[in-house]
């Protein structure tokens, strides 16, 4: 979501005669877009501010200006706080307000070393969409060819453990017509790949386009892929991140029937516990997921799952614990996200007073994170041998060298040599390292070595 939010502040930026450089030392304006979810990234936030200081005051003793603004969730939540705890900084303005980020940086540069400074942290996130420029590049992480696009934002769960639902505000989908077109200009710029994005994206229901008969009329998130689907040059759709709640007939119907959906999806369980899922406030409990997985699996057998968890959530016994091991034993995961329970202010789940030993945190998360490694080497190795349709999307580190994603998200490295970005080639996998494979042209004859 920050990825999508940075691209967009960039567009925004750009007819003032902003363009994005590789480094901060002589830029005019250093945005940091900040993420709030767990401790460690909010308190990044203060160190990487420092070190922005020492370049700030450099350019300034140079006779130059440097407009240093903090955006995103901890910009949200701690507004006045980062105006109190770091003075040199000009612009603070939360996730919905960056529509306004022009007048924001016309009041600042005019304020210039007399130090007039915008808060900005309202939540209007319906006018945002109305106010943005038109979204044409893709970026989500290469060469144009893939691109994030913000289907539905917030969320109204409110899971005990999460700040989302206050940093972000409550969920708001947008209109289904306004989603098409945003997709179609991406894939008229080259994009091939779309990810649709949520807080809750699977809770999409945006309005229907053209219901004059029925104004009230909606679309869920499976109809909206089907229609994606059908803009040319839109070759593989994802979505990400989902609720498992919220996961309809639609949804999973999408996944049998739409081609370009790709058989890879993430969905967060964050225990294996009823109780502790109970305690989170999530709204399934361990078998409610074994029952969807289930059924999106008979949907899409060759469907590969990925997940988050949280371990070490307030009143997490040892019995808690195994029965998360035993959940993740018996799924399967291609790959997961797992984290130590961060308590977040505002939150329920910090005021609880059954917290978890840090020690007892690190040794669960390091049980886990061992379990769920095992699982992504175990879907990783059999792929050597294989051939993978690859979305070439960017340029490798080595001379010539050109790096795509498998349907399920692995990094596959190839030489490029009369390849074609923004194409889906067969590669033949012929290594597998610790994040990423490297393959071949599938029916090139050439046997190379490889790392
Ligand atoms: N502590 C640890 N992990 C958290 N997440 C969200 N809030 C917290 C928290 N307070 C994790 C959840 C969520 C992912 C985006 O971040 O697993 O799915
Ligand atoms: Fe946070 Fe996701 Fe729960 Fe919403 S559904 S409160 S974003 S963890």
């Amino acid at each position: 979501m920050n990825v999508y939010d940075s691209d967009r502040m960039a567009d925004v930026l750009a007819p003032l005669g902003y363009g994005l450089v590789e480094t901060p030392e002589h830029a005019d304006m250093v945005i940091l877009n900040t993420c709030h979810i767990r401790e460690k990234a909010a308190e990044k936030v203060y160190s990487e501010l420092g070190r922005l200081r020492l370049l700030k005051n450099a350019r300034e003793q140079d006779g130059g200006q440097m407009i240093l603004a903090v955006a995103g969730c901890v910009a949200q939540a701690e507004g006045e706080e980062i105006l109190d705890r770091a003075p040199y900084v000009d612009i603070v303005f939360g996730p919905q307000t960056y529509h306004r980020l022009g007048e924001m940086v016309a009041r600042a540069s005019r304020a210039g070393a007399k130090g007039a400074r915008v808060l900005d942290t309202d939540f209007p996130t319906e006018a945002k969409f109305d106010h943005l420029p038109a979204n044409t590049k893709g970026a989500r992480d290469g060469d144009g060819r893939t691109a994030f696009l913000t289907v539905q934002e917030g969320c109204d769960k409110f899971c005990a453990f999460c700040v989302v639902p206050y940093t972000r505000g409550a969920e708001y989908s947008r209109p289904a017509a306004d989603v098409l077109a945003e997709a179609a200009r991406l894939a008229e710029g080259g994009v091939r790949e779309i990810t649709l994005l949520g807080q809750n994206v699977n809770n999409y229901h945006g309005a229907e386009p053209h219901a004059h008969d029925e104004p009230d009329a909606v679309w869920g998130l499976g109809r909206l892929i089907a229609a994606v689907a059908e803009i040319g040059g839109v070759e593989r759709i994802r979505y990400t991140t989902s609720y498992p709640a919220d996961v309809d007939e639609d949804l999973i119907n999408a996944h049998a029937q739409v081609p370009a959906l790709m058989p890879f999806l993430h969905l967060p369980v964050q225990s294996g516990s009823d109780t502790v899922l109970k305690a989170m406030n999530r709204r399934h409990n361990a078998d409610d997921y074994r029952r969807l997985v289930d059924r999106l699996r008979a949907a899409r057998p060759d469907l590969g799952l990925s997940s988050d968890f949280i371990v070490g959530f307030p009143g997490e016994t040892d019995d808690d614990f195994a029965t998360t091991m035993k959940l993740v034993e018996e799924i399967g995961f291609v790959q997961a996200y797992s984290f130590k329970y961060s308590p977040r202010p505002g939150t329920p789940a910090a005021l609880m007073d059954t917290q978890v030993d840090e020690a007892v945190k690190s040794e669960r998360l390091a049980a886990l994170q061992d379990l769920l490694n095992a699982q992504q080497r175990a879907f990783n190795q059999p792929c050597i041998g294989q051939t993978l349709d690859v979305l070439l999307d960017r340029a490798g580190r080595d001379p010539g060298q050109l790096v795509g994603r498998s349907p399920y998200m692995q990094a596959v490295h190839v030489d490029g040599v009369g390849l074609e970005l923004g194409t889906i080639v067969g590669l033949r996998i012929t290594a597998g390292h610790a994040n990423s494979l490297t393959g071949v042209l599938a029916g090139a004859n050439t046997e190379r070595a490889t790392a």
